[in-house]
Parts: structure tokens; sequence; C-alpha cells
């Protein structure tokens, strides 16, 4: 049952210890967490109390190994959301999974699995890696280059739709007393590609959402290519309104283009909040918890890492957004480093300015509870975004904040649920039966 009225969506990031790497100091609870599977389930309790759509893991199979930093990628994800799936009802959850490092009868059958068994409330985040500590996982061959990871997660996910809509047990015909099912509901996909050749069927049935949704992130030529082809759920880094209606429109319209009703779309970006009881506190907290001890800590960042000579820089003077454009090869994310070059494209920005309008490559809103839920209804209102992807500094304690300071103001508001209605993900976010 879709709720007739359009709600702001809100998914919640529950990696390890929180978003921001530096504010694992100033978080509640002990350093074993990370690897807790009870952790885990507090965190999806907690977000279920807060009504979030959905919990989102975001996702590198390999250890990140500096020790002042915490591991933010521990136990498998779609591991993890099966067993909180049975152990939480109603919210959904997110799964990140790569197209380069997994095959799409595998991924096909797991994530069928575990949309079958959460009732329909799974949502896959497909990524194409762009790690090379990843690579070095999965042998010998280095990380291939973006347009060849683009080619065969564009094939991936043609294999993986075919592949989940090969056995509809619906269409069983009559079945004789003699035999045990109709077999004529499955059916071979003998797909035969440039990079897979999968005969199929699954041998996992359509589940209660067709399949689960797909999430996408990525946001170079490639990663738009994507996700106006497959994306339903597109997570990505959008600082501003006109940046946020530029990048929606540049993903719709390219959707058309490939022969896509581009109304199955939802524009879901980053959101990290730091509150205050004045915007001088969460200013504070700000430069505590990104770990720069100060503005200048900020700025002195910002010149870091944005290769900028320090000498003669005026972090007063209006930025050049030509100068942020990111380099398209660059092996980092290209959508990660887009946010701000859109930011500056649209906006007039000194650094200073700049410094406390993104953190970790997303939006960052601080300030009171008022001002932070007038800033997350204002890019919603007017279907710039149709929600976020809530990424805490720190979990618990910044979730629980929000759920006690925002969420009421957002459902006074009436723009956020008060209670949980539809039944699976899919019916949440409004988005079209896929079959
Ligand atoms: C907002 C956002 C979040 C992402 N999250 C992940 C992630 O969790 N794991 C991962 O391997 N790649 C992630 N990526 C990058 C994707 O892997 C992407 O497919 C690709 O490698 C690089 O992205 P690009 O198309 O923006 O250059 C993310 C990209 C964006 C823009």
């Amino acid at each position: 049952m879709t709720s007739s009225t359009r709600k702001l969506n809100l998914n919640v990031g529950i990696n390890t210890t929180g978003y921001l790497p530096n504010a694992w100091k100033y978080r509640t609870g002990s350093r074993h967490d990370i690897n807790d599977p009870g952790y885990y389930r507090g965190l999806t309790e907690l977000a279920h109390r807060g009504l979030f759509d959905a919990v989102f893991f975001s996702d590198h199979p390999a250890l990140m190994t500096d020790p002042k930093g915490r591991p933010f990628h521990t136990i498998d994800p779609l591991i993890l959301c099966t067993a909180l799936a049975a152990q939480v009802p109603d919210i959904g959850f997110v799964a990140t999974m790569s197209s380069t490092y997994n095959s799409p009868y595998n991924l096909a059958r797991r994530t069928q699995s575990t949309d079958i068994m959460s009732g329909g409330r799974l949502i896959i985040n497909i990524v194409s890696s762009f790690n090379p500590s990843v690579a070095a996982n999965f042998g010998s061959a280095p990380l291939p280059p973006r347009s060849e990871r683009y080619a065969r997660a564009w094939e991936f996910l043609d294999v993986t739709k075919k592949l989940w809509s090969s056995w509809d047990p619906a269409r069983d015909g009559q079945i004789p007393e003699d035999q045990f099912w109709d077999a004529s509901s499955a059916h071979a996909i003998d797909h035969a590609g440039e990079y897979f050749s999968v005969k199929g069927p699954l041998n996992v049935p359509l589940g209660p959402q067709g399949h689960p949704v797909l999430a996408q992130a990525g946001a170079s030529e490639g990663g738009i290519d994507l996700a106006a082809r497959h994306g339903e759920i597109i997570y990505c880094n959008i600082l501003s309104r006109p940046a946020g209606q530029a990048f929606g429109k540049k993903v719709r319209d390219r959707a058309v283009a490939f022969g896509r009703d581009p109304s199955g779309i939802r524009i879901v970006p980053g959101l990290v909040v730091i509150l205050g009881d004045s915007r001088e506190e969460a200013l504070r907290k700000h430069e505590l918890f990104s770990g720069a001890g100060s503005e200048d800590g900020l700025l002195a960042r910002f010149i870091k890492e944005h290769n900028i000579d320090p000498e003669g820089f005026d972090p007063d003077a209006v930025l050049d957004a030509e100068r942020f454009i990111p380099n398209p090869n660059r092996i980092q994310a290209v959508g990660m480093g887009l946010g701000l070059s859109d930011l500056l494209t649209h906006e007039r920005l000194t650094a200073r300015q700049a410094v406390r309008r993104a953190e970790g490559n997303h939006r960052l809103v601080l300030g009171t509870a008022e001002e932070v839920a007038d800033a997350i209804i204002d890019l919603w209102a007017d279907g710039t975004v149709d929600g976020y992807t809530l990424q805490p500094p720190r979990a618990p304690d910044d979730i629980q904040e929000f759920i006690d300071k925002v969420i009421p103001i957002l459902q006074d508001r009436g723009v956020y649920r008060t209670r949980y209605e539809e039944r699976t993900v899919r019916e949440r976010y409004r988005l079209p039966y896929p079959f």
C-alpha cells in the first residue's frame, strides 16, 4: 500500500563509529563495537524509533589500517542486513555491493534471498569500486580503468535483472499430481556478453519487490549513465539547490535518452548534520569532530586536500569553480569531487564559507534543530531532492540527538512519517514495481 502524499525519505548511515573519521574520540561506546552484532542491532533499533526509511551501509571489501582512524567497513553488509532484518521490524536496509568484485549470479541470488527473508526491505547500492586496496584483495590485477568498470557494471546489472526475473512461481500452471512444480515458470537467460556468460534461471524466485530496490553511487559520466539506466535511488553529493537541480536534470534527461521513464528515479544525497543549542556551538563541534580543531584548521585541511599553494592564498577571496573540477581520470570517485565544483559553479563562495558547507564530500548542515529542519525541508519541498542519507558524525550519539530534536520538528511540519505504513521499501520510496 503506497501512501498518496509525498513524504521526506530519510536513510541513516550506521557504518562502525560514524561518518567523521576523527569523531570516534567523542562518541559513547567502546572500540569493540565495530565488530559487535549487538551494537548494530542497537543502532538499527534506534533508527527504527526514528522511523527512518532504512539503515545504510557503504562498503569497501578491504580493512583500513590507519591506527589513528577507525575501520569504516567490517562485517559484510549483506549478511549484517539479513541478520538485522530478522531482529528489527519495518525498517529497510541498504547494502553497498560492488559490480566489479562480485559475480551477477551470486549477487542476484544472495540479494533476492535477503529481500525474501526481510519481506521486501532490501536496497542494494551498486558501486563499481575505486579503491586500489579492494582490487588487491581480488587477484593481482590492478583496479580496472573507470570506463571498463562501468562497461562491466552496465552488463552486470542487465544480467542481474534478467536473473531476478527468471523464475516466477506465480506463473505456475495446473500441476499434475505426479509433478512437484511447473518448471515452465522458470526460464534460462542464456546471456553471452563481453564480460559475462550466464545460463540461468536463478534458483531463487521473484521476491516481494520483484527485485531489491537498486541504488547507485557514482557521478562521473559512466556513473551518470549507470544511474540513468538502472538507478532507482541515486546516492550522490549535492551541496546546494542549483547544483542539485542540475544533477537531477542530468540523470533524468539521460534516462529519457535511454528510453526509460524518469519518474522511477529518486535523488537521495548524503547529509552531515551537526547540532548545537546555537550556531556557534555547532561550529565548535564541527571543528572538534572534523579533527581540524579550529576554523584555521579547517582552512589548512582545505588547502591540503585541494593541493593549493598556501603562499599568498586568501581564504576570504571568492574561489574559482573551474579550479575545483575533478580530473575525470582520478582514482578517487569523481562524484565526490563534483559536489564542491558544482556548488562553486552556482554560488560565489570564499574558502572560509566553503569549509562550512561540506564534510566528507557531503552537504554539511550545522546549527540549531530548527535551522537544520529548515535546511532539510528547503531542498526537499521543491523536489530538488527526494530525501537524504544522513551520515552522523558519531554513532550512536548524533543519531539519538537527531531523533530527539529534529525528527519531531519534521513531523510537526507534516513532511515526515509519524508511523510506518508501507511494508516494502519500494512502496516507501513510491517506486514502480519493476516487472
Ligand atoms: C556518494 C558516493 C558514495 C560512494 N560510496 C561508495 C562505497 O561505499 N564503496 C565504493 O566502493 N565506492 C563508492 N563510491 C564510488 C563508486 O564506487 C563509483 O562506482 C566509482 O567507483 C567512482 O565513482 P565516480 O563515478 O563518481 O567516479 C561512491 C561514490 C559516490 C559518489
